[in-house]
């Protein structure tokens, strides 16, 4: 039978690396250069909103004590302290990032179990996980019909998962107004702010993964067609959304 074909997120940008298959290792070395500045980077151009929203939507989405969490793409681990502020043990939690230097941040400030890795090979049995977070990451991943369907390997059956993102808005006045405050005051002002031009250049690559990123449909069909149910989109103001699907049964029946 042929393969997929593989959903790629974005397009290759061109401004920052030249062939699909210098994506990662660009976006690695971005986040390992900036990995000290990323929690005051997040803080300051979501206006201190980020850590007060990944715990609203953890808990809307039905992360509670008693499960186990994979948090996948934790970075500095914004996700996983929300789940620590929500009183889930450290010990049912996990994250998973394959920047090195996200990973050693996030280690100075959690007591968390943290492994090296991306979110399309994840390195744990089916069945494993009540949860799965991702915040802010599904722009960086290099197929969304293996990242889900690895989402849906590792779940136990009833499973849930939360992903976290920023669309584009649909209007184009919001759209506009979005690309001069994310493509231009951000990263001139957190270039400024921490005095790395490297700074500045994340929330470029930022900006421009969101401008071109796959609709929210796509994102919604790609998770339909890993076998979720349930699937669903919570969008606050225009631009954050919050995808949301259970998996209904176990991926695949063993066969004896
Ligand atoms: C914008 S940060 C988000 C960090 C954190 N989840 C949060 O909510 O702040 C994006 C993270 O995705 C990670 N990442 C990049 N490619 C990835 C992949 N293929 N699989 C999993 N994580 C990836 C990066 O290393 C980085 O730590």
């Amino acid at each position: 039978m042929k393969a997929p074909e593989p959903q790629a997120p974005h397009t290759v940008l061109t401004d920052f690396y030249t062939t699909p298959e210098a994506r990662a290792g660009f976006v690695n070395r971005l986040f390992d250069n900036t990995a000290r500045h990323y929690d005051r980077v997040s803080s300051l151009f979501s206006f201190g909103s980020d850590k007060r929203y990944r715990k609203m939507a953890l808990q809307a989405a039905g992360l509670h004590p008693g499960m186990k969490l994979l948090d996948v793409a934790t970075g500095t681990g914004l996700v996983l302290q929300a789940a620590l502020d929500m009183g889930m043990p450290a010990a049912d939690l996990i994250g998973i990032d394959p920047s090195a230097g996200m990973l050693e941040e996030n280690r100075r400030l959690h007591a968390v179990k943290l492994i090296q890795g991306v979110g399309e090979h994840l390195p744990f049995p089916d069945a494993s996980f009540d949860f799965i977070s991702m915040g802010y990451a599904l722009r960086h991943v290099a197929d969304l019909g293996v990242l889900f369907a690895e989402f849906r390997r590792v779940l136990k059956p009833g499973g849930r998962i939360l992903i976290l993102e920023i669309s584009r808005p649909k209007s184009r006045l919001a759209f506009f107004l979005m690309k001069i405050y994310m493509g231009k005051l951000v990263p001139f002002f957190t270039g400024i702010f921490t005095g790395q031009r490297e700074v500045a250049r994340l929330m470029e690559y930022y900006w421009a993964t969101i401008a071109e990123c796959v609709p929210p449909d796509t994102i919604l069909a790609a998770i339909r067609a890993a076998g979720f149910q349930d699937v669903r989109r919570k969008i606050t103001g225009g631009i954050l959304s919050d995808y949301t699907a259970v998996n209904g049964a176990a991926p695949t029946a063993p066969v004896r």
